[in-house]
């Protein structure tokens, strides 16, 4: 089976203040070589397209562009879901489509197996995570509405898995509203998506205060081991 890996890196970073989140320093390396490190050790993995910003797109840092032939680098679009849609674009021929976001550096070998192993013909797979909370819709004045039963809600996370036939087809269908994950393009395109198991570590350094977490998990989780050999 060919993989092929979308990975989205082409955000503001606003909820970190505004910075390029995939270069932000991760104990010593940048964020998204963290991001892609178990993916390029992934034996099925045939190509990846990584969605920049249209200024580090026309100026990707040497690293980057040299990380591995099987890697290649697009400019994003305004929202994620533009910048996926281009790395599609520019993915060659593959079975499966991996899309993972740049921001979450402690994806693992388990959790992308998980994701293609239940990948099928019209079926779609989403790394997540079981709600723990309890939760609470509300309504603008943060007034309880309801109090929908925990039990059923997961947390979303990536990688999310395609057949790639499925996911282009979403793409190709989709009406340019902003969507936060691949899955519900899918969704509404009339696939089926079922829900696997991620990890409760795999976070997206989001905010300021994701970045010590991410550290102290890299550190109990990830031997020092690095794609550029260093
Ligand atoms: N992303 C992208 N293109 C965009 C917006 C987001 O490729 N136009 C990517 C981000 O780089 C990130 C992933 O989608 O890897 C998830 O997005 P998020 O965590 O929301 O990152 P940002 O959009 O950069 O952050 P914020 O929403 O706080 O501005
Ligand atoms: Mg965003």
């Amino acid at each position: 089976m060919r993989v092929g890996v979308v990975i989205p890196a082409a955000g503001v970073g606003r909820r970190m203040g505004g910075c390029r989140k995939p270069f932000l320093a991760l104990r010593g390396e940048p964020l998204i070589q963290h991001s892609l490190r178990s993916f390029l050790t992934h034996p099925s993995v045939t190509a990846l397209r990584v969605a920049l910003s249209p200024e580090d797109a026309s100026d990707c840092p040497a690293w980057l562009r040299d990380l591995d032939p099987r890697l290649a680098v697009v400019a994003g679009g305004d929202n994620r879901a533009d910048s996926v849609r281009a790395a599609l674009e520019a993915l060659p021929d593959v079975d499966v489509v991996l899309v993972h976001d740049a921001a979450r550096p402690l994806v693992t070998r388990a959790i992308i197996d998980r994701c293609i192993g239940a990948v099928g013909t019209g079926i779609g797979a989403v790394a997540g995570w079981p709600a723990s909370d309890t939760l609470k819709e509300v309504d603008d004045d943060l007034r309880v509405l309801a109090t929908p039963d925990r039990s059923r809600i997961w947390h979303a996370q990536t990688p999310q898995a395609f057949p790639a036939e499925l996911l282009r087809h979403a793409y190709a269908a989709w009406d340019g509203r902003e969507a936060t994950d691949d899955g519900v393009l899918v969704e509404m395109a009339g696939g089926t998506v079922v829900m696997v198991e991620g990890s409760a570590i795999n976070l997206k350094v989001t905010r300021p205060e994701d970045i010590a977490v991410a550290e102290a998990f890299l550190d109990m989780y990830e031997p020092a081991r690095s794609v550029r050999g260093v």
